[in-house]
């Protein structure tokens, strides 16, 4: 898919993340007159060169650019600028659910259960769709993300919900990940996949159900001091009953946690698409009313507890707080913009921010959109 008018332009403007293969920016997209849009910038680090990981990044981009849902991050264009591979994306202006999360850990305070329920609940809109989605050929795509985890769920400002990071994902047959390789995080992992037994759409809705339980303990479920001992208790797969752990945490909804944690696939919720549903069911017994304005408000507190840090919160009002969130998210816009002008450190080597300006890469040789698989 293709905007209506192409960028002449995507410019970097400050870093959000960066892991071992990949960082994503902040960035912008200049289009013809000057007009200047928000993305998001994932760039493969320039270190990595491994052709399975450059194959599993064009498959990411592929799906990314395929997949259309509210509850998925969309993936505009893709790029190969001389060798250094581009993904733009939707910007989601706000956090990953495990920047919320760690905080909660710490405090050891878990999620309003409405709130935890509605962002599962969008988690798995989101996943039904991705785990249903046909080619254009009107074939089955057979996608298991592979990496259902606090990570790569976006929550934005603005209330949005959307699951990104399609670079573990597994396609029917069409997926650069060797057989025998496991992705994804450890705490996350389906039982199966431990035990080595082959596995399919379920392992996503078992990561599914560690996260709501996660949101509503306000703790860790499967967490060791090392991963072999995490990957143990995976195998183990106990789960508390979250009454014990938080009061506030309904019968019907443990239930449906419980059913979504079952250590063999068969006894598992069937599908996100059922989880979806039960989810919506509940909620609209327990709060017909919650939505993005519920996540918009945590977001609005995570801001205000991330710039206070260890700073002991008051039991002032929630508005009082979303005035202070307000105020630190326009400082932090003034400060991006004066960086706006400047070099920017990418990687090891300075680069020209202007450097991943289209027209420029499309003057050198042998430069082109990254070309799908099929
Ligand atoms: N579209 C986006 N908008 C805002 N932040 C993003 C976006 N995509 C990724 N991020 C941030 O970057 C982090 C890593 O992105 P991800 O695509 O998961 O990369 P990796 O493959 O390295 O895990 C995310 O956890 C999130 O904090
Ligand atoms: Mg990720």
């Amino acid at each position: 898919m293709r905007l209506r008018r192409a960028p002449t332009q995507y410019k970097p403007v400050s870093r959000i993340a960066v892991g071992g293969m990949a960082e994503v920016w902040r960035g912008t997209a200049t289009f013809e007159g000057g007009d200047e849009y928000p993305v998001a910038i994932k760039r493969v680090l320039p270190s990595i060169t491994d052709p399975v990981f450059r194959a599993m990044f064009k498959d990411e981009a592929r799906l990314g650019m395929t997949l259309r849902h509210p509850n998925i991050v969309p993936v505009y264009d893709a790029r190969d600028i001389g060798g250094t591979y581009l993904m733009i994306m939707e910007l989601v202006d706000g956090d990953s659910l495990k920047g919320l999360l760690d905080r909660a850990f710490e405090a050891g305070r878990p999620m309003p259960e409405p709130t935890a329920l509605y962002i599962a609940q969008q988690l798995a809109a989101g996943l039904a769709y991705a785990h249903t989605a046909v080619d254009a050929q009107g074939q089955h795509m057979k996608i298991i993300h592979r990496d259902v985890s606090p990570h790569n769920l976006l929550l934005g400002k603005n209330g949005v919900v959307k699951l990104t990071d399609f670079g573990l994902a597994d396609a029917s047959d069409n997926s650069a990940l060797g057989e025998g390789m496991i992705g994804g995080k450890f705490g996350y992992l389906a039982p199966e996949i431990v035990r080595q037994e082959p596995h399919g759409q379920a392992v996503d809705i078992f990561a599914l159900g560690v996260i709501l339980w996660e949101m509503l303990a306000g703790r860790r479920l499967f967490h060791g001091r090392d991963d072999a001992e995490t990957v143990r208790k995976v195998a183990a797969c106990e789960v508390p009953p979250l009454p014990a752990i938080n009061p506030r945490v309904s019968q019907a909804v443990d239930e449906l946690v419980r059913h979504t944690l079952q250590s063999q696939p068969v006894n598992r919720i069937p599908t996100a698409g059922d989880f979806a549903d039960e989810a919506a069911a509940l909620l609209a017994r327990i709060d017909a009313e919650v939505g993005p304005k519920d996540v918009q408000l945590l977001m609005g507190l995570h801001s205000v507890m991330k710039a206070r840090k260890s700073e002991a919160r008051s039991a002032a009002s929630l508005q009082e707080e979303m005035d202070v969130a307000h105020m630190l998210s326009a400082e932090l816009d003034a400060f991006a913009a004066a960086q706006q002008g400047k070099t920017l450190e990418l990687g090891a080597q300075p680069l020209d921010p202007n450097a991943f300006g289209i027209a420029s890469l499309f003057s050198g040789s042998g430069v082109g959109p990254i070309t799908p698989k099929r």
